[in-house]
């Protein structure tokens, strides 16, 4: 693997599942692999997760991680051609490069802006960084896609299914902010590399972008999605046609006990974080069914996964 800006980046999920499911077995086993490499961790956007797992599981394959606020450095301009003459002091063509001369490795995250749809699903921030930065780059959830996570989600999945091809259902959940789609995208994405069957349930208006939802089984009514399902994965997600707004908020696709009542005995999964009561009611988030821990604890095993990839063609 040369980079990981995307699912297109990973060809054979099913080998780097084994992989992963090595790696959670014994995540010490290869701490040579990145010895005397360095690991920069750039943040445009807030992180519990992906901050502490990326930069653990670098650590546990022995490579040095420097981690930067990026609210803390210079403004960055990315428009090529820009007159700097405002309030951004330092050219994406300089930092990139720059800093790609203290890392191995460049890890990157940066949060759909939701005011321009075009700029935020071409990617703009993400491909600028990976056009002049001389090492790899990893998507640690950029404006459309979050691929850690989706592949944390597959691999968790994976551990818990009962059965060969599992019913799961992406439901869309209340949330007082709007959110970027890049969680959902991604989720939608990486489930057209298994074999399950998914189905995406929304209220009208909150429809994903074609570019990921073409083929997918789409229903605007959640309890006839959550009728069978194996795994219900929660998710709010603004308004892609009304690019980054809140339509008048549903209450009630929050996630119930009495819903998942009609599931077959489903795994409650959530990237987090998760606004309780508004998302989810703690009866769900609290029942022996919810395995967002444990989904939360894979995003370690699937970054050292990837690093480990990436770092055997360095
Ligand atoms: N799920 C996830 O990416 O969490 P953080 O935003 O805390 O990193």
């Amino acid at each position: 693997m040369k980079q990981f800006l995307s699912s297109s980046d990973v060809l054979y999920v099913n080998s780097l599942l084994k992989k992963a499911k090595r790696i959670q077995q014994d995540s010490y086993g290869n701490n040579m692999i990145g010895k005397n490499k360095t690991m920069v961790l750039l943040f445009f956007n807030p992180s519990l997760r992906t901050r502490l797992s990326t930069q653990k599981a670098a650590q546990n394959l022995g490579m040095h991680v420097i981690t930067m606020n990026v609210s803390q450095a210079w403004g960055i301009e990315f428009e090529d051609g820009a007159v700097m003459n405002l309030d951004k002091a330092e050219h994406v063509k300089e930092a990139a490069a720059v800093i790609s001369q203290y890392a191995d490795l460049i890890g990157l995250r940066t949060f759909a802006g939701l005011q321009d749809r075009e700029a935020d699903y071409e990617e703009k921030i993400l491909n600028q960084f990976a056009k002049y930065a001389t090492v790899p780059i990893v998507n640690l959830e950029s404006a459309t896609v979050h691929p850690l996570q989706s592949f944390a989600d597959v691999f968790t999945i994976e551990t818990y299914k009962k059965k060969k091809r599992p019913k799961v259902v992406l439901t869309w959940a209340p949330h007082p902010r709007a959110l970027p789609q890049a969680v959902a995208n991604s989720f939608v994405e990486w489930m057209k590399k298994t074999d399950y069957e998914l189905v995406i349930t929304q209220p009208k208006g909150y429809e994903l972008s074609t570019q990921f939802t073409t083929g997918c089984s789409i229903t605007y009514d959640q309890q006839e999605a959550f009728h069978d399902a194996d795994f219900i994965y929660a998710k709010n997600w603004s308004s892609y046609s009304d690019y980054g707004k809140i339509l008048p908020t549903d209450v009630n696709w929050m996630i119930t006990a009495e819903k998942m009542a009609l599931t077959n005995d489903a795994c409650f999964m959530h990237c987090l974080p998760v606004r309780r009561n508004v998302v989810v009611e703690d009866m769900v988030l609290d029942s022996p069914n919810s395995i967002v821990i444990q989904q939360a604890a894979n995003r370690e095993v699937i970054a050292q996964t990837v690093l480990s990839e990436i770092l055997k063609n360095l």
